[in-house]
């Protein structure tokens, strides 16, 4: 691997991405919870390049916020103009020319170079490795990663000698003959070149094309008219090296890092119920037994525990899902689901949820900045909000934590081993001790000492005989005289 190790990659990401008729640059578009150059920036550290660079141009700013914030201490080059991959290739190795390595044995200047495009997410580190290790082995001055598409329109024709099969050049779809089109084999746009060699021929790309660009594909002639190895690596999977030029290919490479996704962990011992429903990124991790049912999105940074079960019809995004949890039709974003947690149907759980062992969000429950001790129950109707119940404590049908008086939150605490009743206030700040019970129906506006009952509601009045002075003969009062008469007559 270390013996492999390049020199420096090059990712290019300074074109606008035209066809994406999209106001953000084509390389921010994102698929799997990842942006289109994150994706390439992510495979090519595997290859653990001593230098990286991403040539950036349109939307420059944009693109380099996000590198910042997302993959710290990559490095950027500026291509003021789009004059063409070549030249964006030559930008990224002038930025680089400060530090290049020294010269390596055999005149080589600072060893293997890789380029990539920024528009092509489903690379993989193995793929990259395994290209630059035939690249090494074979000694080659160039050798360019290809694949046979179903569809080569758009992309650039892998030209070979028909005695000995030897690339001889690439030539791009608007500079091909009727003949070169029929091609089936295409340009991935992923190269490994020899860092010096690769300087001396982009001095040489002219302009002279269909689009007056500089082709970084001429410099694989180039290096065969003066003699060097030119060499290709075929992909046994030409899927992964889809460049994405317009939005219908992003769906369908988001469709294809899905399934990969789903493939890999249901290979690792998670059961996915129906694949195609289910949307992951690729931040997320699983445990083995895990279940994913049908309809569900895992986002951002979510974990599922062994033997947790998690939709069908679930929303999960950065949210922990405990061991042998229970999360059904559920929408939630940075919780943590407990040990044998049981969540919805139909429950919310916002920012801050921190739900115990055997803790349970029930049906219409919405809950947010709240520590759920384990055991303890929430199981209708409910909103929780800014609060700390202990443990084994039940909170009863459609209560509110009222945490908000127009202007500040406030928190409530509720012990251990509480029951409250049903149709709760509780207006915070407030607290109520272990043990205590709340009437149904209160408004609990005062702490309540550990083991008290609350009572905090109106007294009932019954006033008899209203209805058949009120509402003389209506049904209602007819009902009540034959109960009266049946009262009467059993006694
Ligand atoms: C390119 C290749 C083609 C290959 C295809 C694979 C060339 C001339 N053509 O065509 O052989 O089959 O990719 O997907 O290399 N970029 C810059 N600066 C520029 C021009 C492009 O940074 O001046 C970047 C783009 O942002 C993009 C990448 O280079 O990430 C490829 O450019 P794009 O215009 O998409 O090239 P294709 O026409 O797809
Ligand atoms: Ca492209």
């Amino acid at each position: 691997m270390s013996a492999n190790r390049p020199a420096a990659v090059v990712v290019l990401a300074a074109g606008e991405g035209t066809r994406m008729k999209s106001k953000t640059p084509k390389v921010l578009h994102e698929i799997a919870g990842r942006s289109l150059v994150g994706h390439v920036v992510s495979a090519a550290r595997e290859l653990e390049p001593e230098q990286l660079v991403v040539v950036v141009g349109h939307a420059s700013e944009q693109v380099e916020e996000h590198l910042a914030a997302h993959y710290a201490g990559t490095r950027t080059a500026f291509q003021a103009e789009q004059n063409g991959t070549g030249h964006a290739v030559r930008m990224g190795l002038e930025e680089l020319g400060q530090t290049w390595g020294s010269p390596q044995a055999e005149g080589s200047g600072g060893g293997t170079v890789v380029v990539v495009c920024g528009d092509t997410p489903l690379l993989s580190g193995e793929t990259l490795t395994a290209l630059t290790a035939t690249h090494t082995a074979d000694g080659n001055a160039v050798t360019v990663l290809t694949a046979e598409v179903p569809d080569s329109t758009g992309y650039g024709r892998i030209v070979r000698d028909a005695a000995t099969g030897a690339v001889t050049a690439i030539v791009e779809h608007k500079d091909a003959t009727e003949a070169e089109r029929a091609i089936r084999e295409i340009n991935s746009g992923v190269f490994a070149f020899d860092g010096q060699l690769l300087a001396d021929a982009l001095a040489k790309v002219r302009t002279d094309n269909s689009q007056g660009e500089e082709y970084l594909t001429d410099v694989l002639g180039i290096l065969r008219e003066a003699g060097h190895r030119v060499g290709a690596s075929v992909t046994a999977d030409h899927r992964e090296i889809l460049g994405i030029n317009n939005r219908v290919q992003l769906a369908e490479a988001r469709r294809l890092l899905n399934e990969r996704l789903l493939e890999r962990a249901m290979t690792a011992g998670v059961t996915v119920v129906d694949p195609a429903s289910v949307v992951v990124d690729v931040m997320v991790t699983f445990e083995r037994d895990a279940v994913i049912h049908p309809g569900t999105q895992l986002l951002g940074a979510t974990h599922v525990a062994e033997d947790a079960e998690v939709g069908p019809n679930t929303r999960l995004r950065d949210t922990v899902v405990g061991r042998g949890a229970r999360v059904d039709n559920t929408v939630a974003d940075g919780a943590v689901i407990g040990e044998a947690a049981s969540v919805g149907p139909f429950a919310y759980l916002r920012p801050g949820t921190k739900l115990g062992a055997k803790a349970k969000a029930g049906t219409y429950v919405e809950m947010k900045n709240a520590t759920i001790g384990e055991g303890t129950k929430v199981p209708h109707l409910s909103y929780v909000g800014d609060a700390t119940i202990g443990e084994y404590t039940n909170i009863g049908a459609a209560s509110v934590f009222v945490n908000y008086d127009g202007e500040a939150k406030h928190h409530t605490t509720i012990g251990s081993h509480c029951k409250t009743g049903s149709d709760n206030m509780f207006v915070a700040p407030v607290t109520v001790g272990d043990g205590a019970y709340t009437a149904a129906g209160s408004v609990i506006t005062k702490d309540v000492p550990p083991g008290s009952l609350a009572v905090a509601r109106g007294q009932q009045r019954n006033i008899e005989g209203w209805v058949a002075r009120k509402r003389p003969g209506s049904a209602a009062a007819q009902a009540a005289a034959e109960a009266v008469r049946q009262f009467n007559d059993g006694s």
